[in-house]
């Protein structure tokens, strides 16, 4: 069932994403070489609490931490830990979901540890234009092929993969909803968007083969060749005349 929302449950959602993106921005400052990934979820996690959120990724299907931190080759679903210290030249993703006041707030960035190399920087570059350029075709009557046609464009024209195990999702009342949101599709395909209508986009792009491997641990997803992968997501409304990027300013600029 796709769940539409009212411009006061839009509020409310701007207010969640908000706060993700001010934890997010936290720890983008808060991460440099000799910080654990643990540290950086301890942080995250007062942040939230402090604001009267919940972290929503602890306790979902098992999840044990508030935050996702992906280094390198890990694509999502890193675990934080007091072991996993970041070093020079490291690329992070960071992923952060809460929910506040009944709704949930979901997003991610990517980031360099110090200098990263420029293959890093450009798949950082490119991974953030993906997100960016679906964003940008989210409409009422867009369909969900036209969001995934511009991810997959821009990330294949640059010679990247892009990931097809996991998919963005509609959000609100619940951290997953329908529909879901691949980053891969055909222009004028699947679903039609409509006014109510909330999703988070979220690419992930990896410098070489898309296929996944998944750790030990159950979560830990990791490119299978090795290559370094990137991902952003943000949380967007459809409205009457085009859309609405949720948190205060749109997504991390400035
Ligand atoms: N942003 C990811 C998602 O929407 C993160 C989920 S992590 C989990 O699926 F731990 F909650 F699964
Ligand atoms: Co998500």
């Amino acid at each position: 069932m796709i769940c539409l929302k009212s411009e006061r449950e839009l509020e409310t959602m701007e207010r969640a994403n908000a706060l993700v993106h001010q934890v997010l921005r936290a720890v983008e400052h808060a991460a440099g070489p000799g910080v654990s990934t643990g540290e950086l979820d301890k942080l995250a996690e007062g942040m939230i609490r402090a604001a009267g959120g919940v972290p929503a990724f602890k306790g979902y299907r098992g999840y044990p931490a508030t935050l996702c931190t992906s280094v390198n080759d890990v694509i999502v679903h890193g675990i934080p830990n007091g072991k996993t210290r970041l070093r020079e030249g490291d690329l992070l993703s960071v992923d952060c979901g809460v929910l506040l006041e009944g709704y949930y707030g979901d997003a991610a960035v990517t980031f360099g540890v110090g200098a990263v190399s420029a293959e890093a920087q450009r798949l950082v570059a490119v991974t953030r234009a993906c997100l960016d350029e679906a964003v940008a075709t989210v409409a009422p009557d867009a369909r969900l092929g036209d969001v995934g046609a511009a991810v997959q464009r821009r990330a294949e024209a640059a010679g990247f993969g892009v990931v097809r195990e996991f998919v963005g999702h509609g959000i609100g009342r619940s951290l997953h909803e329908e529909p879901q949101v691949p980053n891969y599709g055909k222009p004028g395909q699947g679903q039609r968007l409509m006014p109510g209508l909330v999703i988070a986009i979220e690419p992930m792009i990896t410098g070489g083969s898309w296929r996944v491997v998944i750790d030990d641990d159950g979560w830990t997803a990791r490119t299978e060749d090795g290559k370094l992968a990137a991902h952003f997501e943000c949380s967007v409304a459809v409205t009457a005349d085009g859309r609405r990027v949720l948190g205060l300013g749109g997504f991390m600029n400035a």
